[in-house]
Formats: structure tokens, C-alpha cells, sequence
């Protein structure tokens, strides 16, 4: 199974995959991940599903919190991104790593008692169809976090702003929704959640230094645009140098927003 790359979409294969690792490693996304684990407030035994795990990071963190007799069930499209996750988590008791889509989750109904969606949905065509799935297999009075960015958010400083807005507007072609956050929560009522709880997640370095988000993502958005042929290498090698150059002027500057979805499967459904 695969992400379909030929869509134009990020495909996570091996090289992909192996940059939102380390990307996924910086101090602001392990701040991110954080978040996550406070609003999803894990108890022991807990039966907890990762939908589109990546590279395992939170899975391996859950599992912790989960212990004893608790289960993480991951899936993921990428192959990439399970060989990373399994070995990951390999000397983890009770982590399941398998190939699956979130549109069509490979579980009974009603099995966990938690669910996490991190960076995931805003690759999903159908997102309807994969938040349904989402409450299908929750428990009643279960909980889903769910966490996506939106990119029209980016604020980026540049000494060639119409630039950054070319580079920017080709990015926006590598997944089908890169502004989903403002529709996430009337979606998530309308597939029966309760009210979810949304909080914003702010990335911002005022700094260009290699431990940062955004210095991770800069190159993944370089490659994208050239590989898809929609900013042509000399521009996108220009966009590079530019950025570094701010950073030498101290004037470099970045910021984005994620929202974090806090939602609840109700007791008993309505109707
Ligand atoms: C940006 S990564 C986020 C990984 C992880 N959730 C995290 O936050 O660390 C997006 C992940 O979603 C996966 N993905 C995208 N579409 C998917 C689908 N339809 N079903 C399952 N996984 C999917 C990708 O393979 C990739 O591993």
C-alpha cells in the first residue's frame, strides 16, 4: 500500500519518510507531541489506536503511559513509515504496527477507548469517510485527538516575498487539504462527535537553526517543488540560500499553526 505518490501528493517514501523523522525529532514537535498527550490524558490498560503513526514517535510514548495491559494499535499507509515505526517500537510490549488506511480502518466497532490522528487527514481525499471510520471504532464516550495544520497560517519572512508565495502555493499541492483545520470541527460534529475542544499549536522560530521545524521542513519543501517540476531548482535553491542569509542577518523569522481537536464519541448516540 502506498499514498498514492503519482496523485502528486507526498508519497512518504523511503527519503520522505526518513525527513519527518528527523523533522518530527525537533524540539517543537516533541513540544507538539506533548500537547497531544496531555489532551488525551492516557490511563493504564487503555486500548488507544494511531491512525497514520508515522514513524512511531508518539506510539512508543503512549505505550508508556498506557502499561500495564494497555494496547496501541497503529496503522499506516506508507511501507516506509512501518519499517521505521516497528523498529521503533519493536522492544515494546503491547505496540501493533500494521499497513492500513484511515479511511478504511481494519478494526471491529466500538474497540478503543482512545484514538490519535497526528498530521494525518489533511493527506485523506475522502475525510468524511475517514472521521465516520473514526467514531465507528471508538468506544461510546471515547475520545479522538486530532491534529492538522493549516498552511495558509505560514508566516515566513523573505526578502523576495513573491517567491515565498510561489514556493508556498506549490506546497500546498502536496496533500489534498492543506487548510483543513477550519473545517475539522463542523466535520466532526456532523460524523457525532460532541463539540470538539480546539486548541491552537503555534511553531515559531525566530531563529535559522538546524533544530528548528522549520529549517527540518525547508528542504522537503524544496524537493517537493522540484520534483513535481513546480518551482524550478534554481529558484527553489535561491529560496534556500535566501532563508540561510536572513539567519545570517538575524532576521530570520517563521511561524505556523497547527490546531489540536479534542473530541468525544457521545455515551449513547443520539437518535
Ligand atoms: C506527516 S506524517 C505524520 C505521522 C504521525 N502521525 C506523527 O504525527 O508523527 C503523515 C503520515 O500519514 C500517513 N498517511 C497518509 N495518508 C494515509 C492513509 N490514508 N491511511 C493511513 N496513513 C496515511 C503517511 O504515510 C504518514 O506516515
Amino acid at each position: 500500500m502506498s499514498v498514492a505518490p503519482e496523485s502528486g501528493f507526498l508519497g512518504f517514501d523511503e527519503t520522505e519518510a526518513r525527513r519527518v523523522e528527523t523533522l518530527y525529532q525537533t524540539p517543537d514537535v516533541v513540544a507538539q507531541r506533548e500537547r497531544v498527550l496531555d489532551a488525551l490524558g492516557l490511563r493504564p490498560g487503555e486500548r488507544v489506536a494511531d491512525l497514520g503513526c508515522g514513524p512511531g514517535l508518539l506510539a512508543l510514548q503512549m505505550a508508556e503511559r498506557v502499561k500495564p495491559g494497555g494496547e496501541i494499535q497503529c496503522i499506516d499507509a506508507s511501507e516506509s513509515m512501518i519499517a521505521l515505526a516497528r523498529r521503533r517500537c519493536a522492544s515494546m510490549s503491547g505496540v501493533h504496527v500494521r499497513a492500513g488506511d484511515v479511511s478504511a480502518l481494519p478494526y471491529t466497532d466500538r474497540t478503543f477507548d482512545a484514538a490519535v490522528c497526528t498530521q494525518v487527514y489533511e493527506y485523506v481525499p475522502d475525510i468524511d469517510r475517514a472521521l465516520a471510520e473514526l467514531f465507528r471504532v471508538l468506544k461510546p464516550g471515547g475520545r479522538a485527538v486530532v491534529v492538522d495544520t493549516d498552511w495558509e497560517s505560514c508566516v515566513w519572512n523573505s526578502s523576495d516575498q513573491a517567491r515565498m508565495r510561489r514556493v508556498l502555493e506549490a506546497w500546498d499541492r502536496h496533500c489534498p487539504h492543506p487548510q483543513l483545520p477550519r473545517t475539522l470541527a463542523s466535520r466532526l460534529r456532523r460524523a457525532g462527535f460532541e463539540s470538539p475542544r480546539v486548541d491552537v499549536i503555534a511553531l515559531v522560530n525566530d531563529h535559522y537553526e538546524a533544530d528548528t521545524y522549520s529549517f527540518g521542513v525547508m528542504p522537503l519543501l524544496a524537493a517537493y517543488g522540484k520534483k513535481q517540476g513546480l518551482v524550478p531548482r534554481e529558484e527553489a535553491d535561491a529560496w534556500l540560500a535566501d532563508l540561510q542569509e536572513l539567519g545570517r542577518r538575524g532576521e530570520y523569522f517563521f511561524s505556523l499553526c497547527r490546531y489540536l481537536f479534542l473530541a468525544r464519541r457521545p455515551q449513547a448516540r443520539k437518535g
